[in-house]
Formats: structure tokens, sequence, C-alpha cells
């Protein structure tokens, strides 16, 4: 049984990072994901899971307002019509550990990336507000329907955190915006009904928004992969932490200092090149 990124998405080529699209699999694709024992139930999953249990509170209905508490308590949340969100399930099943590591390689993405596979459970009729993530994600439907609604994201490209519509921008995000932040979803927007074996691709910074019907189950993989500047930062503070010199306390009253430090590199810069710093993050 093949696992990874194509199976996951047959077919399909990723060729464009930024459009979302679904696969309708067929009852006997994806079968050692969908048959998990532990995805088989809210209560199954409930039994195997050793660790706190997030819920998502009815005021925003978004991670951004959510507590954590004892799987035993969960259930009871999940009545009142919470949903609940099920973190890094690859820790417990050696499955999706591969799966993870397996889409990481084929999306070609960096060593140093995070993945991990999350699991969704939803009463009927709750879901997500809008907002978007800094991740890529792939979602597989596993039990239920989920309505999504995606809008293309015209006030920030390539966003380095999640945003949840209406909360306030963080500082960072402020500086890089295109557009200002929308505060309602867009008009037009793209809508997914999700079943059992649907696998939606959600791009890093679109907007989306989801709706179970009936009880729903979902599993995710998702992906948050350094940025370009990332992996430069990370090699510049490599170069950097070797100099006793940089790694003094900074006196901030001497420029002069600073500006020697400056030069320094400046003139060490012009021997930098890609392959160096991705040999040293990549292997
Ligand atoms: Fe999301």
């Amino acid at each position: 049984m093949k696992n990874g990124l194509s199976a996951l998405i047959n077919s399909h080529q990723l060729k464009d990072f930024n459009k979302p699209f679904v696969i309708h699999h067929g009852t006997d694709e994806l079968k050692v994901l969908r048959e998990l024992p532990f995805l088989r139930s809210l209560d199954a999953i409930l039994e195997s899971w050793p660790d706190l249990v997030q819920v998502h509170l009815p005021d925003l209905r978004d991670e951004a307002s959510a507590i954590d508490v004892p799987a035993s308590d969960a259930r009871k949340y999940f009545e009142e019509g919470m949903g609940l969100l099920f973190n890094d399930v690859n820790r417990i099943s050696p499955v999706l550990q591969e799966w993870v590591d397996q889409i990481k390689t084929d999306l070609g993405i960096s060593k140093q990336s995070y993945g991990r596979s999350l699991v969704y459970v939803t009463p009927d009729g709750k879901g997500t507000a809008p907002h978007f993530d800094q991740n890529i994600n792939f979602v597989l439907q596993i039990h239920g329907t989920k309505k999504w609604t995606l809008a293309t994201n015209k006030s920030v490209m390539n966003p380095m955190d999640r945003h949840t519509m209406g909360l306030t921008v963080d500082p960072e995000m402020m500086s890089y915006l295109e557009k200002p932040m929308a505060e309602t979803m867009p008009d037009e927007t793209i809508n997914f009904d999700l079943g059992p074996g649907s696998l939606l691709y959600v791009p890093r910074g679109v907007w989306h928004s989801t709706e179970a019907e009936g009880h729903a189950i979902s599993l995710n993989f998702t992906f948050t992969a350094p940025a370009w500047m990332e992996l430069f930062l990370g090699a510049l503070r490599s170069r950097l932490v070797l100099s006793p010199e940089w790694r003094e306390s900074a006196l901030v009253a001497d420029e002069m200092k600073f500006e020697s430090l400056l030069n320094e590199l400046i003139h060490d810069l012009p021997h930098w090149n890609a392959r160096d710093i991705l040999e040293a993050t990549e292997s």
C-alpha cells in the first residue's frame, strides 16, 4: 500500500501551491487511514487518547478561544456543541507518523518543517469561524459531512502566522499587509462539501470556515514549512554565534562597534551561497 502525497491526491498534480482543490476518494481508497481503529468514533479516539483534548469554546468557534481538558471530560463539551481537536495524533500512531514524514518529503519542503496530523471531531451544525493558517493543510474527511467555505486572501500573501477574522492583527503581520485585513468573508467564495473519503487541499493563507452536517470526524495533515527568510536567519545565527564579538552583550551607545561588526559581515556575505546553507539545513 503506497503512502504519501501521491496516494493522498491521486494523479492530481500539486503544481500550484496556492490553489485549493478537492478529490473524492472511492470507498476502497485510503483504507489504511480511514480504517484506523481510533478513528472509528469519538469514543474510540477518547479511549486511546493519552493527552489533553482541545475544546473550541462557543464564543469564537476557533482555536484562538480554546481550553484543554482531560479526555474523560471531552465528551461533555462535545455534547454541549463544542468542537474537539486532538493534536499531534501521529505521536500515538506509527502509521500516521510514516504518512507525515512521507508527505513532507514529497512536498519538497525543508526537513526542518514541522509536520503533524490532527483529528477534528465536530458536532452537528458547528465548525470553525473564518480564519487563515500559516500552514499547508490536507484534510481527509473520515465520517460525516463538512461544508468548507474558502476565499482568496487579498489582505496578505504568505502569512507567517494564523489569523482569525475580526481579531486584532499581530503587529508583525500588520507591517506586511497588502491591503487592510478583511473583516468579513469576501463575496467570492469557493465551496466544497466533504463526505467520507473526500480530501481537501487548503493552501497556506487561504481564508476558510467550516460547518459540520451531522457529527463529523476529519483527519488533517498539516505542515509548517520554514520560509526562505527563516533558513537564511538560521544560517546567519550559526555563523555569527561563532564570533566572540557578535556574542558580546550589546552596549547600545557603542554604535561604532556595531558598525564595524556589520561591515565585517558585509564583506563576508559575497562568499555565501544557497547550496552551503541548504547542505546545513537539509543534511
Ligand atoms: Fe484552519
